[in-house]
């Protein structure tokens, strides 16, 4: 049975709690997994009530409710609510948390702190939940969640870890990377290693390239005061392209627990051939993403989004060409992109095999065969994918290309939420899926010259109209006939 506990949420009304928290909570209400006796502490500088909570809680689930709202499952998810208003910045405010918490007895002792709030304020409010005393497992476990991005580079990651340790041990800290959460992100492992078929090619005798595309048509919404200070490199490709990229380079791990999966993932970050801040040029590409219309919808541009700054050069287009300097990935480039405001949401690992090393067809029509290629399909659309050539039925000597599809579910409203995992794992300790220092130490190694390069960049950068599949980087690609594969069913 899971153990009763206490979870508070720094920052209940902002967006990651907004979009993806309270829905999974929800969820996980829906489904029966909640401890019973589990309360829940939102905090918020805003002026609310149980009323207005109610109707706003409401109004979001609504829309994000898998199969509708219910109102029978609302309420008790309402029941184990406790608001508090203030200012978790002020110093003061967590004794005001801790007097609500010996005025109510009956709040389970074992507590979850879910930093939801801005990157830069991490530190603080978890040395303040320590100076409360709050830190302390004397009456029941105390755990921290920390949200990406953990830093802002790799010596500002270096300090957050510092800070954090003053109050916590390793054992408490879950650094949160959601992707790791995705059911088709764990697939990869599955995929890889549970099937023999694949291993004898899986490497540079037989791979050309490999991509990693995060597509999304949204834009910033109202998170210009995080976003213009982070831009898509920090924000997806340090951490949910990364991670991608790992669990499709790593070896296979001793066995499938926390600390040997995150061995090899940390080996293969680590063989990532450095970029030299010269040819950051060569290895890396920006963009911004321009005003633009889709289905007769006119789309802002970002300088134009509320709260961006009008000489801004945040990047919200992010590409990078990666080499893996290992047995098994030698001069096999990963082609990594993530984008907002780009014209399909889109999660897709395309892996290109070579051609045959013998063009036996060349005295036939068939001139020019496509390569083999295996799809995973992260998002919305689950599948994997294996394309073959073979030939077509009728006189003439032509090919075509077939599909080995295994579909995974294509009913959106059937799939769960990475942060319903996620939620889960903490309330149950359970920490396979969540990151080790070193693992974003050195994926921020990986990107740190970049980010220096771009800050030192102020003048210009590179747009893309909103709507399109975002800016010309074909330079990175090593040669013409690479391109980017934009969805699953294109070859
Ligand atoms: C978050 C980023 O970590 O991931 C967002 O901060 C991004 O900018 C989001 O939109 C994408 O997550 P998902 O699960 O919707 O693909």
């Amino acid at each position: 049975m899971t153990d009763a506990c206490t979870f508070v949420v720094f920052g209940a009304t902002g967006n990651l709690s907004r979009s993806k928290l309270l829905p999974a909570i929800y969820h996980l209400e829906e489904a029966g997994r909640l401890p019973a006796q589990m309360a829940i502490i939102g905090i918020s500088r805003q002026d609310w009530n149980k009323a207005s909570f109610q109707a706003d809680i409401e109004e979001l689930l609504k829309d994000k409710a898998r199969g509708g709202l219910k109102p029978a499952v609302l309420d008790r998810l309402l029941n184990r609510f406790h608001l508090l208003t203030g200012d978790i910045m002020d110093p003061g405010f967590m004794q005001k948390l801790s007097g609500h918490m010996e005025a109510n007895p009956a709040i389970p002792r074992n507590m979850i702190f879910y930093m939801a709030i801005p990157p830069s304020q991490y530190a603080t409010v978890a040395r303040a939940v320590a100076a409360a005393g709050l830190n302390k497992e004397e009456q029941g476990f105390r755990r921290i969640v920390i949200e990406k991005p953990f830093g802002y580079d790799v010596e500002s990651a270096r300090q957050l870890d510092a800070s954090l340790h003053r109050d916590f041990r390793e054992e408490q800290i879950f650094r949160i990377d959601h992707y790791l959460g995705k059911s088709m992100v764990q697939n990869v492992l599955v995929f890889r290693f549970a099937n023999l078929m694949l291993e004898p090619l899986w490497n540079r005798n037989y791979i050309d390239h490999i991509q990693i595309t995060h597509a999304e048509t949204q834009g910033i919404g109202g998170r210009a005061a995080y976003y213009d200070d982070t831009g898509a490199l920090r924000d997806m490709l340090q951490s949910h392209l990364l991670q991608m990229l790992t669990l499709v380079a790593m070896e296979p791990p001793a066995n499938f627990d926390a600390e040997s999966l995150r061995d090899e993932k940390v080996k293969v970050l680590k063989s990532i051939r450095p970029i030299h801040k010269r040819a950051v040029p060569a290895h890396a590409f920006r963009a911004q993403y321009t005003a633009g219309r889709v289905k007769d919808q006119n789309l802002t541009g970002y300088l134009d989004e509320s709260g961006v700054a009008a000489s801004s050069v945040t990047e919200t287009y992010a590409s990078m060409r990666l080499l893996i300097d290992n047995w098994r990935w030698r001069n096999v480039p990963f082609y990594l992109r993530t984008g907002k405001r780009l014209a399909r949401n889109s999660s897709v690992i395309s892996i290109r095999f070579k051609h045959p090393p013998q063009q036996i067809f060349r005295k036939t029509p068939i001139d020019d065969i496509k390569p083999n290629w295996i799809v995973l399909g992260i998002q919305p659309q689950e599948c994997v994918r294996i394309e073959l050539q073979t030939k077509q039925t009728g006189l003439e000597f032509l090919t075509r290309t077939t599909r080995l599809d295994a579909g995974y579910s294509s009913d959106v409203t059937l799939q769960l939420d990475a942060y319903e995992a996620l939620l889960l794992d903490v309330i149950e300790n359970d920490a396979s899926l969540f990151l080790r220092y070193d693992e974003i130490h050195w994926a921020w190694e990986v990107v740190d010259p970049i980010l220096k390069t771009w800050e030192s960049e102020r003048e210009y950068i590179v747009t893309y109209p909103a709507g399109s599949w975002g800016p010309d980087d074909s330079k990175l690609f090593d040669r013409e006939d690479q391109r980017w594969r934009n969805s699953i069913d294109e070859s």
